[in-house]
This record gives C-alpha cells, sequence and structure tokens, in this order.
C-alpha cells in the first residue's frame, strides 16, 4: 500500500538542555546518511526542549513532536500546553492517549478523541496510543480492548495524513519483552479492519500503525517486517542515537 514508514522516538521524562540538545544533534547527523524517501523520522521530547531541538534539527529530515496537548486553544488551564502552543514551536506531530497519560493522569479515550480533533484543527498530526494490559492479555481480551480504544479514542473525522496509530502492549512497555510477531500481526490486522469500519478502507489501508515497546536494534527487523507493521515507536532506546538509528538500519527500510 505504500505507507511511508515512521521511525519515531518518545523520549518520555527525559533530557536536559545539554544532553537533550545533543541527542537531536545526534540523529540529524545520523538521519542525513540515511533517510530514504520511504522512511521518515520523528523525535518527541518533552515540552521544555522543544524549542531547543528544534533548533539542533534544522536542516535535516527529522520531524519534531510533542507527547501530549490540552484541546483547548488558551486560558485557565494551569500546567497544560495547548496545540496551538506545539504549532508555535515548530511541531508537526503529538502522541496522545499513551498508556502512561491513560494510567498516570485518568485520561479516558474520550479525551484523547476530543484532544486528537483540537490537535488536527491546528494542523498537528496525531499520533493515538492503544494497547492492552497484561491482566487483559491474559483474559483474552486484546483484541477487544484495542478496537474499543481505536473506535473511542479516534475522531471520526480523521484521516490517513493527519493520523498515525501506535499498539504498544503495556506489559511490553520498558519490560524488554514483546509479544510473539504473530499476536502483533493479529492486532494490527484487528486495528486496520476497526479503522475501515469507522474512517473508511481508503483511510485504513493508507493510515500507518506502529509498534511500540521494547524495540530494539535486535528485533526491529523482525518486527518491522510485519505487513501491518509502519514503523516504530521507540521508548528507552530512542535516548541513543545508535540505538535509535541502529533500528532503522536494521530494518532495512530506511
Ligand atoms: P520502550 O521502548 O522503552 O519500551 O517504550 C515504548 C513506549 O512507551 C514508546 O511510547
Amino acid at each position: 500500500m505504500g505507507r511511508k514508514i515512521l521511525i519515531a522516538g518518545n523520549w518520555k521524562m527525559n533530557g536536559l538542555l545539554a544532553d537533550g540538545t545533543n541527542l537531536a544533534k545526534g540523529v540529524a547527523e545520523a538521519a542525513k546518511k540515511l533517510g530514504k524517501p520511504q522512511c521518515e523520522f520523528l523525535v518527541c521530547p518533552p515540552f521544555t526542549l522543544l524549542t531547543s531541538v528544534k533548533k539542533a534539527l534544522r536542516g535535516a529530515k527529522v520531524a519534531l513532536g510533542a507527547q501530549d496537548c490540552h484541546f483547548a486553544e488558551k486560558g485557565a488551564h494551569t500546567g497544560d500546553i495547548s496545540p496551538v502552543m506545539l504549532k508555535d514551536c515548530g511541531c508537526q506531530y503529538v502522541i496522545l492517549g499513551h498508556s502512561e497519560r491513560r494510567a498516570n493522569h485518568g485520561e479516558s479515550s474520550e479525551l484523547v478523541n476530543v484532544k486528537a480533533q483540537a490537535a488536527h484543527a491546528q494542523g498537528l498530526k496525531t499520533i493515538i496510543c492503544v494497547g492492552e494490559t497484561l491482566a487483559e492479555r491474559d483474559e483474552g481480551r486484546a483484541l477487544e480492548v484495542c478496537t474499543t480504544q481505536i473506535l473511542d479514542s479516534v475522531p471520526e473525522s480523521s484521516t490517513w495524513q493527519d493520523t498515525v496509530i501506535a499498539y504498544e502492549p503495556v506489559w511490553a512497555i520498558g519490560t524488554g519483552k514483546i509479544p510473539t510477531t504473530a499476536d502483533v500481526e493479529e492486532v494490527h490486522k484487528a486495528i486496520r479492519k476497526t479503522l475501515a469500519k469507522k474512517l473508511g478502507k481508503s483511510n485504513a489501508n493508507r493510515m500507518r500503525i506502529l509498534y511500540g515497546g521494547s524495540v530494539k536494534p535486535n528485533n526491529a527487523k523482525e518486527l518491522l517486517s510485519l505487513e501491518d507493521v509502519d514503523g516504530a515507536l521507540i521508548g528507552g532506546a530512542s535516548l541513543k542515537v545508535e540505538d535509535f538509528l541502529g533500528i532503522a538500519q536494521n530494518a532495512g527500510v530506511c
């Protein structure tokens, strides 16, 4: 279907001015040497580093994203950051509904949906995250949980151009454990089927579905060669230039 592979780094709550800027410079340099047209790089640093990382990425084909946003444009929302502010910092992407936000901040799929609409209205692309817990997988509910999260979190007006999905099994995040390739492919296929029902076949076939959860250079090839896996959302391994770019290289797509 010619979907462009997205190699995305979610830095989470990591990075100070000096090391964050250095990391971004390293990614920028390395991406210049790789960078096939069918591959896109993205880094999502914490809010505090967006402006300096944007500068460090100048001239490189690496997109900038944030890790969350509020649904309002501005106003009395202490501690929050709006989609307009993200655009102003040079962001093209925003991650929404990460399981750490769902768990630590009680974010519901309905809230993620409203945030996504607000982000799209400002021209930001969203990476909407879904994924089951270990208990849900053990109960045989992984597909049901992920498809319900898709139905509730993805706005009806979404298109393949403004939305990326990330399947991140909660139990695979930061644990070194990954599902079998058959399980990954099963969930990705179910997600695409659900997207087809909600957004139409053409959008579903072109929309990218990333896998996230303990992606490393040594397992990237296996994961990224799956038919319905269109890239990776990388946590820990995105904090080291050689690991982040190693994932892209080992996947043989960039
Ligand atoms: P790890 O790659 O550290 O498992 O984190 C994955 C993740 O949560 C990316 O959003």
